[in-house]
């Protein structure tokens, strides 16, 4: 496939992106709680971009830092259209446009997936598209980029999903499944420069319209920061998992979708 091409050939890039980005994040962190010397320094080592966000030296007395600079208006904010698709052939065909923004998407912090992981992505869609009750949600910039997507699925009466949870057992009434009770939201992801305008909110209610299923569910990372994201949408925590020995803990959180 051409994308998995190309993802090869951009790893490279991606993971100095990434590294820059990590970089840019503490300064930002410590520049707000007055280290600016500190905050320098990381600014210094991810690149003269940074530079006039914080002043070198204008800390490190404890005073607190010159507030940085607000950020400049968002320079790509463009009309966006939602679309829903439940046809398993609509979904298919969309797997060539959703797995490069994947791909873009979870090559950030915390995630950092190599290329192995949309190659999974795309093994798993192509089975997952075809599960009755599949959903997928695209966002559409009226240019005609997908700039980001969601999807999900039922979980099946047969489900592990409430098994095996760190720090809590859930009752068996709240655990019980029958294919239609609870909606898995799998996947929700908007491309780094269009965030934080309303996309990822009206993907999670694109994916949910007019659906019958009582609940959502989903697990995020801990220090992830669409933890508090979901939180703003509702979810609520049932119990930390761990879905293998050296996996990462996830929080496994739910959101009632009717009474
Ligand atoms: C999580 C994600 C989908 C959110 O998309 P988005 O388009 O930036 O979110 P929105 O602009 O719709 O945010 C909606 C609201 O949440 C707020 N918000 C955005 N990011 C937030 C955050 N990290 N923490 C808390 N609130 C946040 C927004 O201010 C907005 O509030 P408002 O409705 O009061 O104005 C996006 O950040 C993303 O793709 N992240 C990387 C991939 C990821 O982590 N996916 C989840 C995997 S489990």
């Amino acid at each position: 496939m051409t994308w998995l091409r190309r993802s090869l050939e951009r790893q490279e890039v991606m993971y100095a992106r990434n590294e820059a980005l990590h970089r840019g994040h503490l300064a930002g962190a410590l520049a707000r709680f007055g280290e600016a010397d500190e905050a320098a320094h990381h600014i210094e080592r991810r690149g003269a971009a940074y530079r006039s966000v914080v002043r070198p030296g204008a800390g490190g007395t404890g005073r607190r830092a010159p507030r940085a600079r607000p950020d400049p208006p968002h320079p790509m904010r463009r009309p966006v259209d939602y679309t829903l698709i439940t046809d398993p052939a609509d979904a298919g065909r969309a797997l060539d446009d959703i797995a490069p923004v994947y791909e873009s998407v979870f090559a950030e912090p915390p995630y950092l997936e190599g290329p192995r992981d949309p190659a999974m992505f795309v093994e798993t869609h192509q089975r997952e598209h075809k599960t009755p009750g599949f959903r997928l949600a695209l966002a559409h910039a009226t240019d005609g980029e997908l700039v980001g997507f969601a999807y999900g699925l039922p979980l099946t009466s047969s489900t592990g999903w409430w098994d095996g949870f760190l720090d809590t057992t859930p009752a068996q009434d709240f655990s019980r499944e029958d294919g239609q009770r609870t909606f898995f939201v799998k996947e929700i992801a908007v491309l780094a420069d269009q965030r934080g305008q309303g996309v990822g909110r009206r993907l999670h209610s694109t994916l949910l319209d007019g659906i019958t299923a009582q609940r959502a569910t989903l697990t995020v990372r801990p220090e992830a920061p669409s933890a508090a994201w979901y939180e703003r949408l509702g979810y609520e925590l049932v119990g930390h998992t761990q879905p293998w020995g050296s996996a990462p803990v996830y929080r496994s959180l739910v959101k009632p979708l009717r009474t």
